[in-house]
């Protein structure tokens, strides 16, 4: 972990509110692996306080260059949303551990299930399993289309197949996107092991969908955090048979068991 000064090079604009932030970070770029975060302030600003979390959503390694995906739900992420090229930002990064990939080989087939802004950290995996010939099929999911505006970045990086599920029907099959995955493994589609991210609801149906089905799963949870490193417990995620976990810490990629989802909020 370490404190980078790293400018922004660029943004790219999805849809109103989506946006990906381009940082020079060489560092950074060089070492970071797919699930880890980075706890992101913009330097000289006051507020918010405390610096907020993003998954690191790709990396350019040649230009030296890191993504960040960001959805603007408040005074923080409107912060970076007002950033343009050429100012600075605090990374406190890498943090947290990674999505599990190295046991996987040529030929094998996983499922990748994105709510919304939770498809920030699958292209930086979908590149790592794209390099080992793994076969990733994506189910991606949102309230309405522009909450799957990110598609046209990610989709050149889908080896396999791409499903789009949407609650208000305007892309994509109406419905959630758990159901889909339900209803592709229902229809005898295996799976090595499935990634998630997403909002804690679908964690949580998710988690049922997987239950008894003897399918690995890897989870990359967003409890919101305050310092990212271990010491302010902001982050805990309640355990089976209870007391806590410290998410930044353990996780944030945790399997489905190790939380007990009916006790998050
Ligand atoms: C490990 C990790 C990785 C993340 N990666 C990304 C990412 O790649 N892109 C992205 O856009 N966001 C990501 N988030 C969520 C992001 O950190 C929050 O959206 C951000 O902190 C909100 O800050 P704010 O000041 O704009 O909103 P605030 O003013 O702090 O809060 C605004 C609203 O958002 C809610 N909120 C705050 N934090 C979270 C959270 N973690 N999950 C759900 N709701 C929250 C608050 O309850 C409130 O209702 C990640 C969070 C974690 C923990
Ligand atoms: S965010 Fe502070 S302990 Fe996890």
């Amino acid at each position: 972990m370490r404190d980078i000064k790293a400018r922004v090079t660029s943004r790219t604009d999805h849809a109103p509110g989506l946006f990906s932030l381009h940082c020079s970070a060489p560092d950074l770029a060089a070492g970071v692996r797919a699930g880890q975060f980075a706890m992101i302030g913009v330097e000289g600003r006051s507020r918010p306080f405390l610096r907020r979390a993003f998954s690191v959503a790709d990396v350019d390694r040649h230009a030296g260059t890191v993504e960040f995906l960001v959805k603007v739900v408040g005074v923080g992420t409107a912060c970076l949303s007002a950033l343009v090229p050429g100012e600075e930002v605090a990374l406190l990064a890498p943090l947290g551990n990674a999505f599990t990939a190295s046991d996987l080989a040529r030929g094998d087939r996983v499922a990748i299930v994105a709510g919304g802004v939770g498809v920030a950290p699958f292209p930086l995996l979908l590149r790592e399993l794209g390099s080992r010939g793994v076969v990733a099929d994506l189910f991606f999911g949102g309230r309405s289309a522009p909450d799957l505006a990110y598609r046209a970045k990610i989709s050149p990086l889908v080896t396999g197949a791409e499903k789009d599920a949407t609650d208000d029907g305007t892309a994509g099959e109406p419905g959630r996107v758990t159901d889909l995955l339900a209803r592709t493994l229902g229809g005898g589609g295996g799976y090595r092991r499935v990634y998630a991210c997403g909002p804690t609801p679908m964690f949580r149906s998710l988690a049922r969908v997987l239950d008894g089905k003897g399918i690995a799963a890897e989870f990359s949870t967003e409890a919101p955090m305050g310092c990212g490193f271990g010491v302010c417990l902001a982050c805990v995620l309640p355990k089976p048979g209870g007391g806590f976990l410290v998410s930044c810490q353990e996780g944030p990629i945790l399997a489905p068991s190790a939380v007990d989802w009916s006790r998050c909020r």
